[in-house]
């Protein structure tokens, strides 16, 4: 198994990029943004309860997006490797997963950091936000709290890899191609 995280700031290209990624490297691609939107378009309990943290640009709690993960990893015992996109996002999410992937005799290989300035960030999902549907894109002050948010409680997620040696920052900004090939030269040097 061969599994990455790709990480960094609400619209720094996680998603864009795992796309492309999961196509060239054959890996199962788990989003918890996308598995709560799912939620939500199905108008679930939990999807219903999630909307309204996510509409104000706040982290849903830990044990949801665990419960989500693990239901996600189990539910694909033939995944080559995973590519989590969104998660982890605090350190207790790290600890479950890495608990989680060790239960499956695997682990991280890389965790992928993408670096984008923020004034890059905000002109990216407002841009979206013109188009998407998506509610937390549709107000830069949204934006600029999920921002916040990231860095209160997310960018230290990157030192918790760090202590393993398992991050690689990479530029973020620049044409998606060129960026996808920053991405797929890290990916290659350890695959090989
Ligand atoms: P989530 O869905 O994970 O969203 P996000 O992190 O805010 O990231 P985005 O999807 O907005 O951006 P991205 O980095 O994927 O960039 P993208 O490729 O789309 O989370 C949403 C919410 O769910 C959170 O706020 C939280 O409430 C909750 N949540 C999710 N996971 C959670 C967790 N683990 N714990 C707790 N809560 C959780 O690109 C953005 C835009 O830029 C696109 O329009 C794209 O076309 C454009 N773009 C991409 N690359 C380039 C480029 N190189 N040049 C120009 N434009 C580009």
């Amino acid at each position: 198994m061969f599994n990455i995280i790709l990480f960094g700031p609400p619209g720094s290209g996680k998603g864009t990029q795992s796309e492309r990624l999961i196509a060239k490297y054959h890996l199962k691609h788990l989003s918890t943004g996308d598995l709560l939107r799912s939620e939500i378009a199905a108008q679930t309990v939990l999807g219903m309860e999630a909307k309204k943290i996510m509409d104000k640009g706040e982290l849903v709690p830990d044990e949801v997006v665990i419960g989500m993960i693990n239901s996600a990893v189990d539910n694909n015992p033939q995944a080559k490797g995973f590519l989590f996109d969104g998660f982890p996002r605090t350190k207790a999410q790290s600890e479950a997963l890495d608990q989680l992937l060790s239960a499956k005799n695997t682990a991280i290989h890389v965790f992928l950091s993408l670096e984008v300035s923020e004034e890059e960030l905000v002109k990216r999902l407002s841009n979206r936000g013109l188009t998407s549907g998506r509610s937390d894109d549709t107000n830069e002050e949204v934006i600029r709290a999920r921002i916040a948010e990231y860095h209160k409680k997310t960018s230290i997620v990157a030192d918790y890899y760090q202590q393993f040696d398992k991050v690689v920052k990479i530029k973020g900004e620049g044409t998606v191609e060129e960026i996808f090939n920053r991405l797929c030269f890290e990916i290659d040097k350890r695959l090989s």
